[in-house]
């Protein structure tokens, strides 16, 4: 999975799982363009800006591409999540996720595809979820919009493979990063036994570390998945949504 010579640009690159993939692409020895609200201190360049904002998002690959001196790979990690059932859900709510979730992607990619296919191809990573192929209780403005990034992936995937683009996800279930104890927490629960007792759900014994799921982003942008285009990769435990 060595990636020496290749520039990556990740989104999100500050959250939890975002940290992991650039720290795990660095030790691929890419070189990392992090983008997120605050400057990302662990990636070699860091592009600070809002996701919420169209032409920020459209600008993005570009300004990576000026940066590093050329664009092979970009990882869509940045996400929001927003619970409750839909008789609960604020437009405000609705219009966030769908920004972050789907619109930023659905840019950045708009926007990356011709820069990556002018460098004779390259590989984006879109983060979905497990929730987004099987919908999960209660959760239905973030399943929606997982299931229109992973619609996405599957579409670009096929669209744009005949340029050296492979297009694909990961898709995962649980894993322990602020997104998930945020949400405890804004539950009144206790992260670590709420997560102890989720460990307890999960076939192998316990939810995903956020280096569990940047593994699978790096395989999946390495050469190692030449022939992968256009999949949703589930990276679970072995648990199966209820
Ligand atoms: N944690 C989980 O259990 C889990 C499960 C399945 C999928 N995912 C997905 O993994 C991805 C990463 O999630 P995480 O758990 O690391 O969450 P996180 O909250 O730790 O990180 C998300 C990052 O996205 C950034 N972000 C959010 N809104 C932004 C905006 N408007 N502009 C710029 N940056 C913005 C945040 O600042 C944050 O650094 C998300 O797409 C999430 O939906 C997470």
């Amino acid at each position: 999975m060595d990636l020496s010579g290749k520039k990556a640009l990740v989104t999100g690159a500050c959250g939890g799982i975002g940290q992991a993939i650039v720290e795990a692409l660095k030790a691929q020895r890419a070189t990392v363009a992090g983008t997120d609200r605050i400057a990302c201190a662990q990636s070699d360049i860091s592009i600070v800006g809002d996701l919420t904002d169209p032409v920020f998002c459209d600008g993005l690959p570009q300004e990576a591409a000026q940066q590093l001196d050329g664009l092979d790979i970009v990882i869509n990690n940045a996400g929001v999540i927003r619970r409750g059932p839909v008789t609960e859900a604020t437009d405000e709510d609705y219009a966030v996720s769908f920004a972050v979730n789907v619109e930023a992607p659905f840019r950045i990619c708009r926007a990356a595809i011709p820069i990556l296919a002018d460098a004779g191809g390259g590989a984006i990573v879109n983060v979905a979820s497990c929730w987004g192929v099987h919908p999960g209780p209660n959760h239905p403005i973030y399943c929606m919009s997982k299931a229109a990034v992973a619609s996405m992936t599957q579409c670009l995937g096929h669209d744009h493979a005949h340029q050296g683009i492979r297009i694909n996800a990961v898709c995962p279930n649980e894993v322990d990063t602020p997104m998930l104890r945020s949400g405890f927490e804004s539950r009144g629960m206790d992260p670590d036994t709420a997560i102890a007792s989720l460990n307890a759900s999960v076939p192998l014994g316990r939810i995903a570390q956020p280096q569990e799921i940047a593994d699978v982003v790096v395989f999946l942008a390495s050469e190692s998945a030449r022939y992968i285009c256009g999949t949703l990769v589930e990276v679970n435990g072995g648990k199966a949504v209820h």
